[in-house]
């Protein structure tokens, strides 16, 4: 039963076809960083018409990876939100006119639980990085991405068993613990490269330059989130390193010279850093620790107190290194089995939307007349 998904929630255009919830035929992402990087940040606008432009050729090139044309799928899967409004409408218009013409099912996904999904994906492809046993529910999942900051309490849905035996019983209820009260993780990265002039996305620039600095030299108070200690917080760290880098001057040259090679085109962490003074490789590694020890304390104590059977962990900033070798080593001590997707599963994509509309279409939930697109969709 091959499925094509179509994702285009913010700023990659995404198809791809999946059979059974589990066999990737194809995935194709067109990444729009190129469009946004000068801004340091998605540009809504941009974004919208970046995706009118590449979504039927990465939809045609996703059947084609797949050998299959559009007679050969049993039902396209689209993200409905949450995300950008003018992104979301031009992959969900373009999902739903061609499920018309073509007479097949369309299966509304929410994007959010596309990214749980990613996980169950990963864990069932046959040598899969992640390839463990299968994640057992109850589990709680951290999404972390440049979009959202969240933690959901994942149920199996009346019916279903805890140690499902296979794709189908992926049938989830969700429950919201606790989410960001400001900035997304992602989007803290973001802020911070932009100030630090590292270029954009931030995410993967930080995660190799702060191998070389000393997590333990700027020292970072932990959020409190007074009412919900499962809520996240990371406008004040993001703060703090303004204020850390506008107390020293001797900052200022090193961000010029960055910001000039930036323009010239320099883009790779091997490249920037030479750039880079051991004042800024210890700003960015102490503002990683920061971040991702409060990623993982938040979780794992919300595993804990939800007696769940595993941890999931998706989105674009679980494939920061430091975060995936925290959450094993903290997980393993606990006893908790943690699991990630592969980085390619980890950022948006539409194989985890064709995933997650698998056992959707199974019970019979396609669209109703008259669903749109919306931008603050709730999972929960
Ligand atoms: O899931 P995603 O592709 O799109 C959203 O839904 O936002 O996530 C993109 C975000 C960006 O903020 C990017 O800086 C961050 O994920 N990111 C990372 C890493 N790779 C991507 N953050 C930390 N470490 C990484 N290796
Ligand atoms: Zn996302």
């Amino acid at each position: 039963m091959p499925i094509l998904g179509i994702e285009s929630s913010c700023d990659e255009t995404a198809a791809a076809v999946v059979r059974g919830g589990r066999d990737i035929l194809s995935s194709v992402v067109a990444s729009q960083d190129d469009v946004h990087r000068k801004y340091g940040g998605v540009v809504p606008e941009l974004a919208s018409r970046e995706h009118l432009r590449r979504i039927v050729p990465v939809v045609r090139e996703a059947l084609e990876r797949a050998g299959m044309d559009f007679a050969g799928i049993a039902a396209i899967g689209v993200t409905r939100g949450p995300g950008l409004i003018g992104s979301l409408l031009v992959g969900y218009t373009y999902g739903h006119t061609l499920a018309s013409a073509l007479g097949k099912p369309l299966v509304p996904v929410n994007h959010l639980e596309g990214h749980v999904h990613a996980v169950f994906l990963e864990a069932q492809q046959p040598n899969g990085a992640a390839r463990k046993a299968l994640p057992e529910l109850p589990a709680v999942c951290l999404i972390v991405s440049g979009g959202h900051t969240v933690l959901y309490d994942v149920q199996p849905e009346e019916g279903n068993v805890s140690a499902p035996p296979e794709y189908p019983a992926y049938r989830c209820r969700y429950g919201r613990i606790g989410a960001t009260r400001d900035d997304a993780a992602g989007e803290a990265y973001d802020k911070v490269a932009k100030l630090l002039a590292l270029g954009y996305p931030g995410g993967p620039v930080i995660d190799q330059l702060a191998r070389h600095g000393n997590a333990g030299a700027v020292a970072f108070t932990s959020p409190r989130t007074r009412g919900n200690p499962f809520d996240f917080s990371f406008s004040g760290i993001k703060t703090a390193v303004l204020r850390h880098v506008r107390s020293n001057p001797a900052f200022e040259p090193e961000i010029a010279a960055r910001s000039e090679a930036l323009r010239a085109g320099v883009r790779k962490a091997v490249d920037l850093l030479p750039l880079c003074s051991r004042a800024t490789l210890d700003l960015v590694a102490s503002f990683q620790r920061a971040v991702v020890e409060d990623l993982v304390a938040r979780t794992l104590g919300a595993a804990e107190e939800r007696a769940a059977r595993c941890a999931l962990v998706s989105g674009g900033v679980a494939a920061n290194s430091e975060l995936r070798a925290t959450f094993e080593q903290e997980a393993a001590a606990r006893s908790l089995p943690v699991f990630f997707p592969s980085r390619p599963l980890s950022t948006d994509n539409a194989a985890m939307i064709a995933a997650a509309a698998y056992p959707l279409l199974l019970a019979g939930r396609t669209a109703r007349n008259g669903e749109d697109a919306q931008a603050n969709l709730p999972l929960a």
